[in-house]
């Protein structure tokens, strides 16, 4: 269903004291939420943020999943795990996890699939490199990104994904995509699930990310095919936080 959302993505920060007063903060701040809001700590962190998120509107995520279900897979986390730790959404294919640990489109499409088998909401990460932009790939690389999930899971399935775009040069950089910038990406993804189905791509729902911050954020959020974002460093002040919450509502 497409929905107003936003995520935070909390990446490898954080400590025991830190989780629980961000959540407490964010709790009293976000009481009257209009939009859908899901933190995504660090996995050692789940079992605090599960507990003092019980009965909160806001919801529980984690940030990466194995492609396995369960076995010899040291340092992994599986799905089903997650799921009994509280968490409804799962980010998929984030840039860092790409590039830094090697995911291929075939593995994130494979852990786009066990996610969907535990019945967690994948958010799937998709984006360009600065140079890949610069050659004028955009499109072709967010398609082939897409195109490989969507071959192992099948069209249908977006009903019960997040699709989130994240241009690699703006993560971490300050240098946001202007709203324009967003929103060719965004049309151009919703309108590559539309040649397989309209109504798949008129229900899903599509963020972006990539240096949104309190300032920016309704604007880019605004756009017609910009349903919310994934938010990375600005995820980690809770003012900042709960300003963009506000803005996506
Ligand atoms: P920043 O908001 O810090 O640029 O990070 C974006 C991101 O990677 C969220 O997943």
């Amino acid at each position: 269903m497409r929905r107003k959302l936003v995520i935070a993505n909390w990446k490898m920060n954080g400590h025991r004291s830190m989780v629980d007063q961000l959540l407490a903060g964010l709790q009293t701040r976000l009481s009257e939420l209009s939009v859908q809001v899901v933190i995504c700590p660090p996995a050692v962190y789940l079992d605090q943020a599960q507990a003092l998120l019980k009965g909160s509107p806001i919801s529980l995520g984690a940030q990466n999943a194995s492609e396995h279900v369960t076995g010899a897979y040291t340092g992994e986390i599986s799905a089903q795990m997650l799921r009994e730790f509280g968490c409804d959404y799962v980010l998929l294919g984030h840039s860092e996890r790409r590039s830094l640990y090697g995911e291929s489109d075939a593995v994130v499409a494979q852990k786009t699939l066990a996610a969907l088998k535990e019945r967690l909401t994948p958010v799937l990460c998709v984006g360009e490199s600065d140079a890949e932009r610069a050659s004028g790939k955009t499109e072709q690389v967010v398609s082939r990104q897409l195109s490989a999930a969507i071959e192992a899971v099948g069209v249908e399935a977006f009903s019960d994904i997040v699709v989130a775009y994240e241009p690699v040069w703006a993560i971490g950089t300050g240098n946001t995509a202007t709203p324009e910038q967003a929103q060719a990406v965004h049309y151009h993804i919703r309108q590559q699930i539309a040649s397989l189905s309209e109504k798949i791509a008129a229900d899903l729902t599509l963020l972006y990310g990539g240096s949104v911050n309190a300032d920016n954020a309704a604007e880019l959020f605004a756009m017609p095919d910009i349903d919310g974002g994934l938010i990375g460093g600005a995820s980690l002040d809770e003012q900042a936080f709960t300003a963009i919450c506000n803005a996506a509502g």
